[in-house]
C-alpha cells in the first residue's frame, strides 16, 4: 500500500432496504430516506452527528427532489448541526463508490477525520435521465454516444454471450438474493425505513409502516419465464428487463474514520479501505472497464485476485458481469459463489447513486459472515468508466 497518514477505517456500512419501482419507497423523498439511513448509522455507533465533518453523497439525477446539493440537505433533513458539511458527487453509476473513495482519500491524507460517505437514488420519483442535458459536438463527433442498454447488447455480441447465458446468470442472481434475504444475510446492513403509506382501500388514510426487506427480488421467476421476455432495447436483441438491473429506490451510507478519531470516540471499526482504482474506457461500449479498475485497485492494495475472498461486481446488466468474468477468468469463482454471492443489481435493483455504498455494506457483511479477510467491489459507469475499491475486514 502507498504511504498514508492513517488507515481509512470503515466503522460501519448500512443501507435502506431497496424499494421496487413505484413500490414502498416511492412514497417518500430521497433526502428523507437518507436522513433515516444516516441517523440509523450514527445512532447504532453512538456517534454524535456533530462529530461528522462532511457528508459525501452520490446521486446521478440531480434535479427536482435530488437537486440543490442533496448531500448537504440530507444532513439538514436528518436534524444534524449546521456545522456538518455536505456535497453531492456524480460519477454516474459509480457515484457512491466515488464518495467512499473521496472519504477514504480525505482521511488518508489527514484532511478529514470523520466522514459519512454514501448516496441515494429514488428512480421512481426522479427518473433516470430526467436531468438530461447535451454534450459538446466535439464529443458527439468523436464518439457514437448511446444509452447503456445498447452498450450492454454490444458487449453481449462482442464477448459471444448468448441470451441463455444472460438469463441463466440473472435467474441465479434472483435465487441468491432470495436466499440471502431468507438467511438474514442483509439484516446487519439494513436500516428499516419508517414512512406513511396510503391505505389500500383509501386514497387519503395513511398507515405508518416500517419497511425492512428488499422488495425487487423476483423469487418466483423461472428460466422459462425469463426466456419469454421481449428484448428491451433493440428488436432482435438479447438484453431484456429480466437480465438488466432494475429501476429501484434506495440509499446507503458508510461511516469512515481516521484511526485517531475512531480511538478518541471509542469506535469499533469493521473494516478498512485498502485501495481504489478508476479506469476510463471507450464511451460507446461504455460498460466494460471493471477488469481495468480492479487491476488498479488491487495494485494499490498490493494484493491479487487470489487474495479476494468475496468479489462484488455491479449487475448493471448480466452481459457486463459475464464480460468481467471472461476477462478476469473468474467464471469458476462465480459458480462457486464467491462473486456476487447475494445477488446484485438484477435482483436487488440498482439505485444508481446509492449502489456503490450499498455494495461496500454488502461486501463487509459478507466478509464477516465468512470470517474472510479481503474483498473487492467494482462497478461499470455510464459513458465509459469503471471504479473499484478493495477492503479488509478487521
Ligand atoms: C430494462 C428496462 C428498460 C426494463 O424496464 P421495465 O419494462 O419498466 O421493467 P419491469 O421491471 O417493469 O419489467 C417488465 C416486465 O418484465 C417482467 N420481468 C422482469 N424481470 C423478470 C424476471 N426476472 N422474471 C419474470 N418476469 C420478469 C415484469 O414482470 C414485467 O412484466 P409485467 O409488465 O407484465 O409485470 C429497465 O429495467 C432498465 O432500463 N434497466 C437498466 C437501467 C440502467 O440502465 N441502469 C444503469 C446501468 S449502467
Amino acid at each position: 500500500m502507498a504511504a498514508q497518514k492513517t488507515d481509512a477505517l470503515i466503522v460501519d456500512a448500512v443501507r435502506s432496504p431497496i424499494g421496487k419501482k413505484n413500490g414502498t419507497l416511492s412514497h417518500i423523498r430521497g433526502d428523507d430516506v437518507s436522513a433515516q439511513v444516516i441517523n440509523g448509522l450514527v445512532e447504532r455507533n453512538g456517534v454524535d452527528p456533530g462529530e461528522v465533518e462532511d457528508l459525501q453523497w452520490g446521486c446521478v439525477s440531480q434535479v427536482d427532489e435530488q437537486a440543490w446539493n442533496t448531500g448537504r440537505n440530507t444532513a439538514l433533513a436528518a436534524g444534524w448541526p449546521v456545522s456538518v458539511c455536505g456535497t453531492t458527487v456524480d460519477r454516474q453509476c459509480g457515484s457512491s463508490m466515488q464518495s467512499n473513495f473521496n472519504a477514504a482519500a480525505a482521511v488518508w491524507s489527514g484532511q478529514l477525520d470523520l466522514v459519512v460517505a454514501g448516496g441515494v437514488e429514488m428512480m421512481s420519483r426522479v427518473p433516470m435521465g430526467s436531468n438530461r442535458g447535451s454534450m459538446s459536438d466535439a464529443v458527439y463527433e468523436r464518439f457514437d454516444i448511446v444509452m447503456q442498454g445498447i452498450s450492454a447488447e454490444e458487449i453481449a455480441a462482442k464477448w459471444n454471450l448468448s441470451r441463455e447465458d444472460l438469463d441463466r446468470y440473472s435467474y441465479e442472481s434472483h435465487m441468491r438474493a432470495a436466499r440471502a434475504i431468507d438467511e438474514g444475510r442483509f439484516d446487519k446492513e439494513i436500516i428499516p425505513i419508517e414512512l406513511d403509506l396510503p391505505a389500500p382501500d383509501s386514497g387519503t388514510t395513511l398507515i405508518r409502516t416500517r419497511f425492512a426487506v428488499d422488495e425487487a427480488v423476483r423469487r418466483e421467476t423461472t428460466v422459462e419465464r425469463m426466456a419469454s421476455l421481449q428484448p428491451a432495447f433493440v428488436p432482435d436483441g438479447k438484453v431484456t428487463a429480466g437480465n438488466s438491473s432494475q429501476i429501484v429506490d434506495g440509499s446507503a451510507a458508510v461511516l469512515v474514520a481516521s484511526e485517531e478519531k475512531a480511538s478518541a470516540l471509542g469506535l469499533e471499526p469493521r473494516a478498512r479501505f485498502l485501495g481504489f482504482g478508476i479506469a476510463g474506457v471507450d464511451p460507446h461500449l461504455m460498460l466494460h472497464g471493471n477488469p481495468q479498475a480492479c487491476d488498479r485497485a488491487l495494485a494499490k492494495a498490493g494484493l491479487t485476485w487470489d487474495d479476494m475472498e468475496v468479489i462484488e461486481v455491479n449487475e448493471a446488466f448480466a452481459s457486463v458481469v459475464l464480460q468481467f468474468l471472461a476477462d478476469t477468468n473468474l467464471g469458476e469463482r462465480w459458480e462457486a459463489g464467491d462473486v456476487n454471492p447475494n445477488g446484485g443489481g438484477i435482483s436487488l435493483g440498482h439505485p444508481l447513486g446509492a449502489t456503490g455504498a450499498r455494495m461496500t455494506a454488502t461486501l463487509v457483511s459478507e466478509l464477516e459472515r465468512r470470517n474472510a479477510r479481503y474483498g473487492i467491489a467494482a462497478m461499470c459507469i455510464g459513458f465509459g468508466q469503471a471504479i473499484a475499491g478493495v477492503v479488509e475486514r478487521l
